[in-house]
């Protein structure tokens, strides 16, 4: 008979620092008890991304103070926590490692188990956390660094149906944001900017949905924006906030249309593989943006399968979703030791092709 289990869950392998503890009550579910999440934007801003080392700095300097927070806002005490879990890869090696080495010393310490996660299991597994799905279930994961539709068959078990061959979607929000003087992190900026924009004012391409199966591509896209604003420029002698604003809504129009075409044929593959489980799920800091969710939410409608989108905190990087993934580790009987390893590139299907390249954020995976 399986117990109650209480799990602290780090998180720092971009730019967040995060700690939170959930619950796993059984014939109950899951709580997240708190979840604490110390963003680094500040500190990266005047270079335009996230330096890795300064990301690795902060870290190290925030992780204690996230813990006591996250403790303090649960009520609980270190006592009361039965494991420890952390994002052991794939990211920035310096901010993996500065998360590894403190869930080693509280493990250590405290004689409590530690479990390594991978941290696309964390966002890939966030649909049973928030609404308690069954495997198996299709995901779509879209964020800074990852781009990818993977079948989700059990806590360490995924089959990747494609993914981008080159920058993830938030990349290239952040690339763009950059080119259009916006700041970052871009997703939101150009989000808000499209708002009042005209996406028909500009023709940007839709790259790769010429070819068949539901590998994606998005760094073209950044180019012939750049193309386009650079024209605007020649042009006119500069960019008016109107020509800001079509300019992001036609590269978030570009940027919808290939995901809910991709999604379209992900989950007519996926239905052949698995009929009786028709979900369509997505996570990752890309999911946050509101026109994307809503083209998925139809392509699924259309494609008769159901659609889940957790809570926005809870699509961006935060600790609660490791927690949750190490409760499923947990309770599956795995275990790391004082060997566990921080690994910057750690594909959540060990069997599938690598992908192409390694944007600034990470490995793609
Ligand atoms: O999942 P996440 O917090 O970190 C990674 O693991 O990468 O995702 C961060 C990414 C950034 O590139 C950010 O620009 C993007 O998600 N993002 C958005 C939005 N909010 C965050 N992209 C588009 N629209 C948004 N509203
Ligand atoms: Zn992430």
């Amino acid at each position: 008979m399986s117990h109650t289990v209480t799990i602290l869950g780090l998180e720092s392998s971009c730019d967040d620092t995060a700690a939170a503890i959930v619950r796993d009550v059984p014939g109950v579910g899951p709580e997240i008890l708190s979840s604490v999440v110390a963003g680094q934007t500040a500190l990266h801003v005047d270079f335009g991304g996230v330096v890795p080392e300064i990301a690795a700095r902060a870290h190290t300097e925030k992780l204690d103070s996230c813990v006591e927070e996250a403790l303090a806002e649960s009520g609980l005490s270190l006592a009361e926590i039965d494991a420890i879990a952390v994002t052991a890869g794939p990211g920035l090696i310096g901010g993996v490692l500065a998360g590894v080495m403190t869930a080693k010393g509280l493990s250590a310490a405290l004689g409590v188990p530690l479990i390594g996660v991978n941290h696309l299991a964390g966002h890939a597994l966030t649909p049973r956390l928030t609404d308690g799905v069954n495997y198996p279930y299709l995901m779509l994961l879209v964020s800074g660094g990852h781009c990818q539709f993977l079948i989700a068959a059990g806590p360490g078990t995924f089959t990747r149906l494609g993914g981008t061959i080159d920058d993830a979607p938030g990349e290239a929000f952040d690339k763009t944001a950059r080119l259009l003087g916006l700041p970052q992190p871009g997703g939101p900026a150009v989000e808000r900017a499209a708002v009042a924009g005209d996406a028909t004012q500009f023709r940007l391409p839709r790259p790769l949905l010429d070819r068949p199966g539901c590998d994606m591509s998005f760094s073209g896209l950044k180019t012939a924006l750049l193309r386009e604003r650079d024209r605007i420029v020649a042009e006119k002698g500069g960019l008016r906030v109107q020509d800001r604003s079509d300019l992001c809504a036609a590269f978030q129009c570009a940027v919808t249309d290939v995901l809910a075409e991709k999604s379209r044929r992900a989950i007519a593959e996926y239905l052949t593989l698995a009929p009786d489980t028709p979900l369509f799920a997505v996570a990752g800091g890309v999911a946050a943006n509101s026109a994307i969710r809503a083209a998925l939410e139809t392509v699924s409608d259309v494609s008769g399968v159901k659609f889940l989108a957790p809570p926005l905190a809870l699509c961006t990087d935060n600790a609660a979703m490791i927690a949750w993934a190490g409760i499923e580790r947990f309770r599956s009987g795995a275990r790391d030791d004082m060997t566990l390893a921080a690994r910057p590139r750690w594909p959540l299907d060990e069997g599938a092709a690598p992908m192409l390249g390694s944007g600034k954020k990470g490995a793609k995976a």
